[in-house]
């Protein structure tokens, strides 16, 4: 792609944050409903001869009982899990990366960019496609996630993940191919994107990009945040930013963040930029 005026650069990458939210389809959203919320007294259970009559013949006709239309409120600051977005990240903290990937463009910062937790992708995505609206033909985007969901918590090594479990969470297991989809559903599907498929701790350590520009943690554990760091964090370029979506919201993302900053003299300021996401620009090579 050549460089695309200004305008619709912003206009561009904009249209994107809104499709992969689905901020722009909001009022379209199909959401399901909690039948355990539902009560015996409500007028669709007494109509069906209870909930668990209701719940037996939605069963038995295949049918699901939904809600149409998400809270944009949720979907600013991204508290909610969306039925069908490729992202569970707000536009709040798609902005973030936004202004820390445009800002390594526009300083010459070297690197790739990397996300460890992808999810359904959305963010890799939106990484890709700023580089494409600013026509950078250099940096790969990296994909790291085990598209199988979390890891059952090692409590013996990682005495922080305790109470933890999210393992057994099937929406969070997404796979390579649904992501990659995504990727060619917008577009966005080159061999600039790199597909690292496994667990963190084995896939990290051998991969094989040299710089990092920008670095997005998004695995919610100790664990998966400081395999992370430890692989990744020396490769980041002094002007690099290190983006962490859980860290207000998760302790023990915090825990290991806050552990590797102290063990290794890391003292850049950390930035906020809503109720869980934080990131500090890499001033000196520790
Ligand atoms: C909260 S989701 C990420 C959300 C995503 N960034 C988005 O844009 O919506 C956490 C992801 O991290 C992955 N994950 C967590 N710990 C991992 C580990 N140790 N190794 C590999 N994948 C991991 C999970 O599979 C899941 O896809």
């Amino acid at each position: 792609m050549t460089d695309m005026a200004p305008e619709l650069r912003d206009r561009y990458i904009d249209l994107l944050i809104g499709c992969l939210t689905r901020e722009l389809f909001i009022d379209e959203e199909v959401h399901d409903v909690d039948l355990s919320a539902l009560t015996g007294d409500s007028a669709l259970a007494q109509s069906s001869g209870g909930v668990d009559a209701l719940r037996q013949e939605l069963r038995s006709k295949n049918w699901r009982l939904v809600r149409r239309g998400g809270d944009p409120a949720l979907r600013l600051d991204g508290s909610d899990w969306p039925p069908a977005a490729e992202t569970m990240v707000g536009r709040l903290r798609l902005q973030q990366v936004r202004s820390c990937v445009e800002s390594v463009l526009a300083d010459d910062i070297p690197g790739d960019l990397v996300e460890t937790g992808v999810w359904r992708g959305g963010v890799t995505i939106l990484m890709r496609g700023i580089l494409e609206a600013w026509a950078d033909t250099e940096r790969a985007v990296w994909v790291a996630d085990s598209f199988l969901g979390l890891p059952a918590p090692d409590v013996e090594s990682y005495p922080a993940d305790a109470g933890h479990d999210l393992s057994n969470i099937e929406t969070l297991a997404v796979s390579a191919d649904q992501v990659r989809s995504a990727f060619d559903r917008y577009g966005l599907l080159d061999d600039r994107v790199r597909f690292l498929e496994g667990w963190f701790s084995d896939t990290l350590p051998a991969a094989t990009m040299e710089r990092i520009a920008v670095l997005r943690l998004d695995g919610d554990l100790y664990e998966s945040t400081i395999d992370a760091l430890d692989a990744l964090y020396p490769k980041v370029s002094v002007g690099g930013y290190v983006i962490v979506d859980d860290y207000g919201s998760w302790e023990p993302c915090r825990r290991a963040v806050d552990d590797y900053r102290r063990a290794h003299g890391i003292t850049d300021e950390l930035t906020s930029v809503d109720w869980t996401g934080v990131h500090w620009r890499r001033s000196k090579q520790q």
